[in-house]
């Protein structure tokens, strides 16, 4: 092993103390005190190993550690480090540490690159606080104008400029990243299923990842007192909703081919028992690895949504985030195959039915993303779970490829 397992262990170890939720998984939404917390810690490790760290208008962290040819564009590594409620210590952390362990084996081996090294720790990508996700690497690929971050708001109603002086952040700052700067973007990421468990195999080169989009669904009926309001007066908001959720299920089953959809998240309004809901948001995501499938799932889903509208009952339905699926560069899957095989680790090429912020990024640079075990292929939860060990072989792979592209001319 290349990597030092005692330092990967100590900084999933800090990490995991940076939630809103502790004994209860990780929570640790974006630009809350866990948030700045990781962020704080994550920016001294930077610092430690010689890199040279600065935020942009969204939070997202950088350090650079600069290269001999003047101007030349960064290899970046790197995840996000945010999480989803109550989620795991390895979905984002594990290729955020990627990225720091990288940079002390740089530093170790004082190797001078010929191109830029720049580690990356994102923000939002799990879109757990302002809805969407990847947000952090959609504000860099430019995806994100000043205005759309002013309108989006998190449940409370406070929006992202706002959240982000709450911790200091400057969001008057450049997001949008110039793709003349950037050479190549590497990240690591558990794999979130059971096939590299059960197969024993170490490292999963990802191919291609699916298409995903996610609808925020508002259904707006009518308030009433739940003793005194016949049945037949009612303009129920959550009925409705509820009946047009249990129908989702066999739209993506009809639809075939590994198409997936989910209902993960709604409020109800005003939420109080005896009283007859006259507002309910949900979200709908809808996953597949063919574009056309996902857009016949949005049709069939409106089609559903329409079906339930009447005098009483109104929908709004809004597109919160549309990533086309995407096939991931060539070249780069074969260089760390290749790095993979010098190291005697073993591999095998993979699919990610998960969105990662590779698949933004893989818009304006070429990227390369691999997977790491988990544990009985768990994700999304406080059982998530992938071996020191496991986790150092994944980063061996990386820097190895780091270090090629960063020689390479
Ligand atoms: C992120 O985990 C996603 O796939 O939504
Ligand atoms: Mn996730
Ligand atoms: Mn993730």
């Amino acid at each position: 092993m290349k990597s030092n397992q005692e330092r990967i262990e100590k900084h999933i170890k800090a990490l995991s103390q940076y939630t809103a939720t502790p004994n209860e998984g990780t929570t640790r939404l974006t630009y809350s005190e866990e948030d700045l917390q990781a962020r704080d810690y994550i920016k001294s490790q930077m610092k430690a190993y010689g890199l040279k760290v600065r935020e942009d208008g969204l939070g997202n962290i950088f350090g650079k550690l600069e290269g001999e040819k003047k101007g030349a564009p960064s290899v970046i590594v790197g995840s996000h480090f945010d999480s989803v409620p109550h989620g795991g210590d390895y979905d984002g952390p594990a290729g955020v540490i990627a990225g720091i362990e990288i940079a002390a084996l740089f530093q170790e081996n004082q190797i001078k690159p010929a191109y830029p090294l720049e580690i990356i720790a994102i923000i939002e990508e799990e879109g757990s606080r302002f809805g969407g996700g990847l947000m952090g690497s959609r504000g860099i690929a430019g995806y994100l104008q000043k205005e759309d971050l002013e309108q989006l708001k998190d449940k409370d109603g406070i929006s992202v400029p706002e959240a982000m002086k709450q911790i200091g952040l400057d969001p008057s700052l450049e997001v949008k990243r110039d793709p003349e700067t950037i050479k190549a973007f590497l990240e690591m990421h558990i794999e979130q299923g059971p096939i590299l468990e059960e197969e024993q195999i170490s490292v999963g080169v990802v191919e291609s990842i699916v298409g995903l989009t996610q609808l925020e669904v508002t259904i707006s009926g009518k308030a009433g007192h739940a003793g005194t309001t016949p049945m037949d007066r009612r303009s129920d908001a959550l009925v409705a909703a509820a009946n047009i959720i249990g129908k989702l299920p066999q739209i993506a089953i009809e639809e075939g081919e590994g198409t997936v959809t989910t209902v993960g998240r709604h409020q109800v309004f005003p939420n109080g028992a005896n009283v007859i809901p006259d507002k309910v948001v949900f979200s709908v995501d809808i996953r597949s690895s063919k574009e056309t499938h996902i857009k016949n799932v949005v049709q069939k889903v409106k089609d559903v949504i329409r079906t339930y509208e009447s005098e009483g009952i109104q929908a709004t339905v809004e597109q919160s985030l549309y990533m086309q699926p995407k096939e991931l560069n060539q070249d780069i899957r074969s260089q760390l195959k290749t790095s993979a095989e010098q190291l005697g680790i073993s591999y095998t090429n993979m699919h990610s039915g998960a969105g990662h912020d590779a698949m933004v990024l893989s818009d304006i640079t070429d990227v390369g993303l691999i997977f790491v075990p988990s544990k009985d292929g768990l994700s999304h939860c406080p059982e998530e779970w992938t071996a020191i060990h496991e986790l150092a072989a994944g980063i061996d792979v990386l820097y190895e490829t780091a270090l090629k592209l960063t020689r390479k001319s």
